[in-house]
Order: structure tokens, then sequence, then C-alpha cells
């Protein structure tokens, strides 16, 4: 990200303790370095607890500050608990969630098993769940305010076809944020989340466009009314505005930014109902590469 295209003051998030799910990379990574520069302790987790330990050195390199990571599966509600205890107890309570972390791939729905489903869904569906329980108690039991972000698609507002389990999974988080912002608001707990459109980052463009040569190839088709990808600043500055003080009134928020794509083209994968079966096998052996490479650094 161009740091100094962030449009708070420093020093505006001193004082907050901030957990971002799938920290180590991607629009994590973005929004961890963008909280850190404002003063906020940050902390990240990943199941590959090495790439989130590089992670943590590098911005703290170059921005000081604190940083802690933290390999975690956030499919394991006990692991979750055992991260949240040792931040509680060497740290100190949280003051705010980002639930970034996701799993997801292209795959004609006829083409994926129980299993290809469930990969996805138990890490969004289940496992940003698990995370906002765990903690949304902790501030609930200790009288505590607290501020959530979950970072979902603007397929939730018109379907995902192609990537069917994360819609099905981000819509029902979407559903999540405007529930608990209603009950939990008596708590001083606040729920909202970021739609964003292409942002490339390798984790998603080697899942969803995996035979793109570049990043920039997200907007090949020149479909984006911008005519554009979009910039990590931008969503960094979404992700503090929801974040930090001074708008604690918005609440139960889903807040597209794509450049307005999804309202000029529906934002999803439909293009896709053109790829014959050699196009599906091929997208699939990258994919499945992508995913063993990942696979070999996890910890947990
Ligand atoms: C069909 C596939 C497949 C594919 C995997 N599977 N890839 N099926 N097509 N391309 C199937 C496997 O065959 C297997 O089923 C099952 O999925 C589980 O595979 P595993 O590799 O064992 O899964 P797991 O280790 O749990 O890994 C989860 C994962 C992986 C989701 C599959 O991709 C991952 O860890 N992703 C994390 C990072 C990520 O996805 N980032 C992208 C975020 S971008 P069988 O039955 O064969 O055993 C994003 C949206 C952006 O979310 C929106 C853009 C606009
Ligand atoms: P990414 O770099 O692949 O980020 C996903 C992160 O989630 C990884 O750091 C991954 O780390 C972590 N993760 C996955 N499963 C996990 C688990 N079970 N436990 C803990 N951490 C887990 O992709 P990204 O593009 O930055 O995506 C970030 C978020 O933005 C996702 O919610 C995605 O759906 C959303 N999004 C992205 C775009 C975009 O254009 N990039 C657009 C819309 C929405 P490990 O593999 O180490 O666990």
């Amino acid at each position: 990200m161009d740091i100094s295209q962030l449009m708070f003051r420093d020093g505006l998030m001193a004082g907050e303790r901030i957990l971002v799910t799938g920290g180590g990379t991607g629009l994590g990574k973005e929004m961890a370095e963008g909280f850190l520069k404002l003063g906020a302790e940050v902390h990240i987790c990943g199941r590959r607890g090495g790439v989130c330990e590089e992670t943590a050195e590098e911005l703290m390199s170059a921005h000081g500050g604190k940083v802690v990571a933290h390999g975690c599966d956030i499919r394991v509600a006990e692991a979750i608990n055992d991260m949240t205890d040792e931040i509680w107890a060497k740290h100190g309570a949280l003051t705010g969630l980002v639930n970034n972390a996701a799993g997801n791939f292209i795959s004609r729905t006829e083409d994926l098993s129980i299993r290809g489903f469930d990969a996805i869904a138990n890490i969004v569906f289940r496992g940003t769940f698990y995370m906002t329980h765990n903690i949304g108690k902790r501030w609930i039991d200790e009288g505590k305010r607290g501020n959530v972000i979950s970072i979902l698609t603007t397929w939730i507002w018109n379907g995902g076809p192609f990537v069917v389990p994360s819609a099905m999974s981000k819509s029902a988080v979407n559903t999540m944020t405007q529930s608990l912002a209603v009950e939990w608001g008596r708590y001083g707990l606040r729920f909202n989340a970021i739609a964003p459109g292409p942002f490339p980052t390798e984790g998603m463009t080697k899942r969803l466009a995996p035979q793109a040569e570049s990043t920039e190839d997200m907007n090949r088709d020149g479909t984006n009314p911008m005519g554009r990808i979009g910039k990590m600043h931008e969503l960094v500055n979404l992700a503090v505005f929801l974040m930090g003080p001074g708008a604690e009134y918005v609440n139960g928020q889903t807040i597209a930014i794509d450049g307005a794509m999804y309202n000029a083209t529906g934002g999803n994968f439909s293009r896709l109902g053109e790829w014959g079966d050699a196009e599906w096998q091929a997208a699939r052996d990258a994919i499945e590469a992508t995913n063993a490479k990942d696979k070999a650094k996890r910890t947990v």
C-alpha cells in the first residue's frame, strides 16, 4: 500500500488492540499495516504461522510498534480459545476484530465434492462465527466495548455463480453482521462489513483467476466502470473509518468498495459459463498446485 495515502491523523488508533484473521497475507496484511501505522497494537493469525511471523517482523521493521503473530486455524473452536486466552493474558483485551480469513476457489458446482464445499464453508461460515462468538462473549462478560468488521464480497447481494460455497457463506456472515449489530448493540458492540470488488492478491488471483498472467488481468475485460482494480489504501481507509474512533454510530452496515462494478456488471463470475471441460480442468490443476504449496507451509 502507498502508506502516504492514509487519510487519518497519526495516533488515531492508539490504545486499540486489533486482531486481523488471515493478517499474514493479502488484504489482511494491508489492513494490519494501516492500523499499526495509526498507532494500534495488531495481532494477526493464520495456519501458516511462519508467514504470520514474517509479516509481523516486516511491518514492525517498517513502522515500529507491536505486531504479534499467532498460528491458529479458525475452523477449530478450541484453537481460537487458546489464542484469545493467550492474547488476554499476555497483552490485554482486544478492542477490535477483523474477520478477514477465508478460503475460496472457482469451480462448477457440479464438480464440487462435499469436502470441497466444507473446505470453504468451514473457514468462512463456521470459522467466522466461532471467532466472533468467542471474542464477543469475552467483551460481554467483561463489560467492554468492541468492534467487528467482516470482509465479504458483493456476491452477497446477487449470488456468486462458480463460487457458490463462498457466496453462501459470505451471505451468512452478512446476516450475522446485521443480526448481532441489533442483538449486541446494547452491550456496546458494533458490527459492520466491507464488500470489496477486485483488489488482486496472490491468494485470490491464484484461486479465482488461475489463468491470469498478472493482477491487472482481473480487469482485462474492461468491465469496471472506473477502468481499474482497487488500490489497497482505498480499502484500508474504509477499514480504518469503520474500526477507528469517530464514526461509532455506523452499525449493522455492509459497504461495497468496487468502483461500482457490482452495479454495472453484477461483479461476479457469470462469464465463466463460457468455459468447457478443458478450461475447468486446467483451472483445477493450477488451483490444486497452489493449495498444495500453501499447505506445505502450515504449522497448525
Ligand atoms: C474443485 C477443489 C478445488 C478445485 C480444492 N478442491 N480445490 N474442488 N475444484 N479447484 C477440493 C479438494 O479436491 C478436496 O476435496 C477439498 O476441496 C479440500 O481440499 P484441501 O486442499 O484438502 O482443503 P484445505 O486444506 O482445507 O484448504 C482449503 C482451501 C484452500 C479453501 C481448499 O484453497 C485454502 O486454504 N485457501 C485459503 C486462501 C484462499 O482461498 N484465499 C482466497 C481468498 S479470495 P476431495 O473431495 O477431493 O477430498 C476470496 C474472494 C474474493 O475469498 C472475491 C473476489 C472478487
Ligand atoms: P489471501 O491472501 O489468500 O487471504 C486469506 C487469508 O486467510 C490467508 O492469510 C490465510 O492464511 C487465512 N486463512 C484461511 N483459512 C484459514 C483458517 N482456517 N484459519 C486461519 N486463517 C486462515 O486472500 P485475500 O485476497 O487477501 O482475501 C482476504 C479476504 O478478502 C477474504 O475474506 C476474501 O474473501 C476477501 N475478498 C478479497 C477480494 C480480493 O479481491 N482480494 C475481494 C473480495 C473479498 P493461512 O493459509 O496461513 O491460514
